[in-house]
């Protein structure tokens, strides 16, 4: 049940401060989401960083949100928080309040449905509602055999049209126990492009 409390908790926490890079990060049901909790505390060493995270359902079954040190937020909370007319619509105020978006891990399911355009959850409605003008990252994770298929290259060809930038896949023994590409990029690398669009936002435009 939503209550005014609930709204101006919300809106508090979405509240940008001054001079501060404000990161969204899009988690989905990959087996590359446990490394969240990592990714959330790699990010925090950037200085000037806010983090908040958006996260599908079957995400979920990968983390600890009691180890990730950021606050989450998931479909509940977008219906929880609307009743009525003048009630803050959650996707719009993260997108308004987040400065880049990094999808990682961006699982198969999630890939298609963002490269054909539905917005059924909270972070599909963030990303269909995104300003093209921000960095939008996408770290795709699958099995390999998954990764072959090969609408996988169309879809991910079609995310770089809307100008989303990827951070590939890497070559490695997956979850599963088989061998090849697919998996997520790592962690380091990961913070290592997020931390180019906060030094040289213009720069890190151009060579995406
Ligand atoms: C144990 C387990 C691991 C999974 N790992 C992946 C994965 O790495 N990549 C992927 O694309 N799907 C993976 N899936 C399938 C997704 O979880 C499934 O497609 C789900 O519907 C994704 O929902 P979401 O995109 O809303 O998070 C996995 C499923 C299970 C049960």
């Amino acid at each position: 049940m939503q209550t005014d409390d609930s709204v101006s908790v919300v809106k508090n926490d979405l509240q940008k401060s001054r001079g501060e890079f404000c990161v969204l990060i899009g988690v989905t049901g990959s087996v590359a989401a446990l490394k969240l909790p990592l990714l959330v505390s790699q990010l925090r060493l950037l200085s000037g960083v806010d983090i908040r995270v958006v996260t599908t359902e079957h995400a979920k079954h990968f983390y600890n949100a009691e180890e990730v040190s950021a606050k989450i937020y998931g479909d509940k909370d977008e219906w929880k928080l609307w009743r009525q007319r003048s009630d803050p619509v959650l996707h719009i105020e993260l997108r308004r309040w987040a400065d880049l978006f990094v999808i990682a891990p961006l699982d198969a399911n999630t890939l298609g449905k963002i490269a054909s355009g539905i917005c059924d959850n909270l972070l599909t409605c963030v990303v269909r509602a995104w300003d093209t003008a921000r960095p939008l990252l996408f770290c795709p994770a699958m099995n390999t055999a998954m990764w072959q298929h090969p609408i996988t290259a169309q879809q991910v060809s079609r995310l770089k049209e809307f100008g989303y930038v990827e951070i590939p896949c890497i070559t490695k023994k997956l979850v599963c126990g088989d061998e090849g590409k697919g998996a997520m990029a790592e962690v380091s690398t990961i913070v290592e492009v997020v931390n180019q669009y906060i030094e040289k936002p213009d720069e890190s435009f151009q060579k995406a």
